[in-house]
């Protein structure tokens, strides 16, 4: 609305207008339907014509212009709260508001100021925990070792320890190396074989982090460096020995973690590390996946399979043939707590194949195997059959990609035809009689519809 001038009140002393309307001791009393009517003289050309705002308001806005000499939050009303989380800057530092802001309006500005994509679903809804969560990432991707102050991340870790459930590292620096003067280089050639693998590219220590996160569920590392350009160089893209072993005494240190994703381990170093996760209380998931894993790391992580509470277990793309088959075989049949077993890509035979049918007689928990895409023929299909004809747990076998032929093939169908608990059974591209897979998959089907009939029918009943 606007004022309106009438001539009576326009011999009205303006300062003695500005007095009985503006004195705050008046302005708190005066009910808002009451400044409503309040009418102005503008003989003061720059007279402002506003309402002047609540004190309450100009409190807002005076603890929010000093929030980081004098943060007040915790005294708040829940609007005042709100209001003050829509006000805030999102440039305040850390250590003022990390620990007083709840999560909220303030976070979700935070994270859409600094990032283009913002999927809080993917961080339990958690504004706060998002941007938490993605700062403290961001400083460990531009860690570069010997220049970056280990400081920065620890002061991070101090403020933020607490949100903190995953850490997504997408990629790890090495340490920027001095350019050789031609005196070392001389000396270099002097230098042991030993010496000449070259320590000096140790990565980020997870040291000074993993044991204060107390929170932290889930680790995904990969040991890379994105848009090296011309600089490649695959040193960038592998872990040394010294970090595997910084590592691996981190995760020890680390009692909450669930899963540990890694990458560019060869398999001396998956040894390293499994060596240090036996008997580690939390650990639940382990991933693998795409690295060099031989049949020696095959046989430890079959050891930790015994001395753990593992539950899913990835080792797709490694190098693992028969006798690292038939080590984890060999764990598999004492009583372990594995759900799921990958071992997609590798080199298996019937050997081991056999031997992981065999295991499986046995009581077990398994529910997921996957030997896509090996060297295992009919004779593992037979094995497995066994298994399934013996009502076992396994409810989803996975051997596409391998050479089961005709006898592989039969030996399925046959099981399929008994009672099991099959759900999905992946028999593509492995030389069976076409009629047999559509027999097959038949089976399969009715299962997958009864199982979710089953399932409907588990959730009306909870409800
Ligand atoms: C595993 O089984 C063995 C015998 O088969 C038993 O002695 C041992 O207590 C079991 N361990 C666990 C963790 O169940
Ligand atoms: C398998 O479990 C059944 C009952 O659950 C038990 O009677 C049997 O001894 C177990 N067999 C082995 C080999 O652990
Ligand atoms: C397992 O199969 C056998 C016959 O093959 C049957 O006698 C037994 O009841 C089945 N056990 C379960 C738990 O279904
Ligand atoms: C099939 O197995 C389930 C458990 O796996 C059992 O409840 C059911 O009775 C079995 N049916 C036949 C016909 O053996
Ligand atoms: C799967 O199908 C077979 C054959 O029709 C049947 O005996 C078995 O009970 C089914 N299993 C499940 C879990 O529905
Ligand atoms: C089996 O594995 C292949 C890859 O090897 C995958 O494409 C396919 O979806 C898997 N099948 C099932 C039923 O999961």
């Amino acid at each position: 609305y606007r004022h309106i001038f009438t001539p009576k009140n326009k011999k009205e002393d303006p300062a003695t207008m500005s007095k009985s309307t503006f004195s705050p001791g008046a302005q708190l009393n005066v009910p808002e339907d009451c400044r409503r009517t309040r009418r102005i003289i503008a003989e003061d050309p720059d007279w402002s014509l506003n309402i002047v705002p609540c004190l309450s308001n100009l409190c807002l806005q005076s603890i929010v212009k000093n929030f980081k000499e004098k943060p007040i939050y915790e005294k708040l009303t829940p609007v005042e709260k709100d209001l003050i989380q829509e006000r805030l800057s999102p440039s305040l530092p850390l250590d003022v508001t990390a620990s007083m802001i709840s999560d909220g309006v303030y976070w979700k500005r935070c994270c859409e100021q600094r990032w283009e994509l913002c999927d809080v679903s993917h961080y339990g809804h958690s504004w706060k925990r998002m941007f938490l969560e993605r700062s403290m990432e961001n400083i460990i991707e531009l860690f570069i070792p010997g220049v970056t102050e280990p400081k920065t991340v620890q002061e991070m870790v101090s403020y933020c320890k607490n949100y903190i459930k995953r850490l997504d590292i997408s990629q790890l620096l090495p340490p920027i190396k001095e350019p050789k003067k031609e005196e070392d280089e001389y000396a270099l050639e002097l230098a042991s074989d030993n010496d000449y693998d070259t320590p000096s590219m140790d990565h980020f220590d997870f040291n000074i982090l993993l044991d204060k996160l107390t929170s932290l569920e889930e680790l995904h590392l990969v040991y890379r460096v994105k848009q090296c350009g011309m600089n490649f160089e695959w040193k960038m893209f592998e872990m040394t020995d010294r970090d595997c072993v910084s590592l691996a005494t981190a995760l020890k240190s680390c009692k909450t973690l669930k899963v540990t994703i890694d990458s560019s381990s060869v398999d001396k170093k998956c040894r390293l590390l499994v060596k240090n996760l036996l008997d580690h209380p939390s650990l639940r998931e382990l991933d693998f996946s795409h690295n060099l894993i031989g049949d020696r790391g095959a046989r430890a992580i079959g050891k930790l399979l015994s001395m753990s509470k593992l539950e899913i277990l990835n080792l797709c793309d490694n190098d693992i043939r028969d006798p690292g088959a038939k080590a984890l075989a060999h764990a598999l049949s004492k009583n372990s707590t594995l759900l799921s077993l990958n071992l997609r890509l590798n080199r298996v035979r019937d050997e081991g194949g056999q031997a992981i049918g065999k295991a499986l007689m046995n009581n077990n928990t398994l529910l997921h195997l996957h030997l896509g895409a090996n060297e295992v023929t009919g004779l593992t299909a037979i094995a497995l059959s066994k298994v399934l004809v013996q009502n076992n747990t396994l409810k989803c076998i996975n051997l596409s990609c391998n050479n089961l032929g005709e006898n592989g093939g039969k030996a399925l169908e046959e099981a399929m035809s008994c009672n099991t608990s099959l759900t999905e059974c992946d028999i593509r591209l492995t030389k069976v009689d076409d009629q047999i897979v559509s027999a097959i998959n038949k089976v399969i089907w009715t299962n997958q519809s009864l199982e979710e009939k089953k399932q409907a029918q588990e959730k009306e009943s909870r409800h």
